[in-house]
């Protein structure tokens, strides 16, 4: 309650009133001498979003106008972002991080500022590759390109398999730059409903790979921004065996998997689609925005059959991504205690 009076600037006593409110809705509750704490069951408690109604026929894409609008609101200190996908800046390790990146860069031969403009720091690729395979799958580092940030990657993964005016199955409800990236690459959505517990729906997207002639899809399998959603495991073998029947090309944006966590010690992270793709079809995105280091602008695409392309679309746009970025990701995730601040930050 002080805590909370203090951050706010409101007094004790509305503290009291509020959290009042939030006992009798069933969503807190008081431990003696502790405080108050958001229930176990809070979000059953909630009303469950409903499923996007089915939009049949594909559309045209113009949202940029009030994406800018609302992107432009969150300036405003007085407007809680409760739309923003970043936690707190106060929750990342940026002091340990500035240190990894002066070491890192110390340790740099002069010859690497230029030699080392590629589409990935090889010690970065490793370190990535090393955290998949811990985890369970195998990407080859030469099958990986970083990037500025997952939103760099997966604009070009999609530029990479289709052509202005071509259809793009897309969820329904989509992270809002996921429509203005299609926007802005002039393709046409086809909306495939989302369920907010079970995830894309994959008879509605069966429907339309068989009547539409779609180019590719854009899908977060798990943690699914903005529901929250995730598709089993059974569900994502259906899902990429749609993929090969179709010879379909898929992003997987999958920038939340390290916020995944699971109060059971025996339960391992969820795999992603990509972990099934024998066939390279799988272009999976990941990023350090959301979970270790927002602002340095690193993520990574691991394209599969699609890599050469995506590497050379990466030389013909921006070239290379920061080289002080990646010393400094690559040095922390080699000895900056990387899983004791994943375990601070799922807590
Ligand atoms: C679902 C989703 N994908 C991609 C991104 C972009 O990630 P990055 O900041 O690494 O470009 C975001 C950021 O909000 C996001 O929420």
């Amino acid at each position: 309650v002080r805590q909370a009076s203090k951050a706010h600037g409101i007094s004790p006593s509305t503290v009291f009133q509020a959290y009042y409110l939030l006992e009798n809705q069933g969503l807190i509750s008081a431990r003696p001498r502790s405080g108050y704490f958001v229930r176990d069951n809070a979000s059953r408690i909630l009303d469950e979003p409903h499923v996007a109604l089915q939009q049949q026929a594909p559309s045209d894409v113009a949202v940029s106008e009030l994406v800018f609008s609302v992107l432009g609101s969150l300036r405003d200190n007085d407007t809680v972002p409760f739309g923003s996908a970043f936690p707190s800046p106060e929750l990342f390790p940026l002091a340990r991080l500035a240190t990894s990146m002066t070491r890192g860069l110390r340790q740099l031969s002069s010859h690497a500022v230029i030699s080392d403009m590629t589409t990935g720091h090889p010690d970065l690729c490793r370190q990535i590759a090393q955290r998949y395979m811990v985890n369970g799958m195998q990407l080859p580092t030469e099958e990986l390109v970083i990037t500025n940030g997952a939103m760099e990657a997966l604009n070009l993964g999609l530029q990479c398999v289709t052509q202005p005016g071509d259809l793009v199955a897309i969820e329904a409800p989509a992270f809002y730059a996921t429509l203005q990236v299609l926007e802005r690459l002039k393709l046409r959505a086809v909306e495939i409903p989302v369920h907010p517990r079970e995830g894309i729906d994959l008879e509605v997207l069966e429907n339309r790979l068989e009547t539409l002639p779609i180019k590719a899809c854009w899908f977060m399998s798990h943690l699914h921004n903005p529901l929250g959603a995730s598709l089993s495991d059974a569900r994502k073998a259906e899902l990429y065996a749609l993929l090969c029947r179709h010879q379909l090309p898929m992003l997987e944006d999958d920038v939340y998997a390290e916020l995944y966590f699971d109060q059971r010690a025996e339960v391992s992270p969820p795999q992603p689609v990509k972990a099934l793709d024998v066939e390279g079809l799988v272009m999976h995105c990941g990023s350090f925005s959301k979970c270790l280091a927002p602002g340095y602008r690193v993520g990574w695409i691991s394209a599969g059959r699609h890599t050469r392309e995506i590497s050379r679309l990466k030389l013909m746009t921006t070239i290379s991504p920061s080289l002080p970025a990646q010393v400094a990701l690559a040095d922390y995730l080699q000895h900056g205690g990387y899983d004791r601040h994943l375990r601070k930050l799922r807590l």
